[in-house]
């Protein structure tokens, strides 16, 4: 089993879409062994995406992730982080295929609905910048 970290982000949240994005996590058979609503400060926000800090969108993504609540999960499943990603589909919701969540809450490339750890040593910095061990058992 592996174990991916996985957002709403504040867009979607907003817009009421965290029902709607869950039962879709449950259908594909994910077990969401976290879940925390959080509103990041944007040093907080910062401290996710550090790996993004010398790009030009930084700025807006640090303070668009900080503009309201969000909702931070870990999900489990075989090949977790893969199969989180191709549900979420691609960065730019006009790029993402039908039936993917960014096709379907998403609403531009910085306003994209839902994150996703990219590979295996991003996803335990990412479940361990949010959640302790003690909080996944
Ligand atoms: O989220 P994902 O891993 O698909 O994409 P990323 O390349 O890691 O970028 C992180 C986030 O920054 C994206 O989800 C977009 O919301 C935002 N972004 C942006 O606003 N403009 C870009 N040119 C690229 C990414
Ligand atoms: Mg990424």
């Amino acid at each position: 089993m592996e174990r991916t970290l996985a957002i709403v982000k504040p867009d979607a949240f907003a817009a009421g879409h965290a029902g709607r994005i869950l039962a879709r996590i449950y259908q594909e058979g994910f077990n969401v062994v976290g879940m925390k609503k959080l509103f990041l400060s944007e040093k907080q926000a910062a401290g996710f995406y550090h790996v993004h800090e010398s790009k030009p969108f930084f700025d807006d993504l640090k303070g668009f992730m900080s503009s309201g609540p969000c909702l931070v999960m870990v999900l489990e499943s075989d090949g977790a982080i893969r199969k989180w990603r191709d549900l979420m589909g691609a960065t730019n919701p006009s790029d993402a295929g039908a039936g993917t969540l960014r096709k379907e809450f998403g609403t531009s490339l910085g306003r994209n609905a839902v994150h996703g750890s990219d590979a295996p040593e991003t996803a335990a910095f990412e479940v361990g910048y949010f959640f302790s061990g003690l909080e996944l058992l």
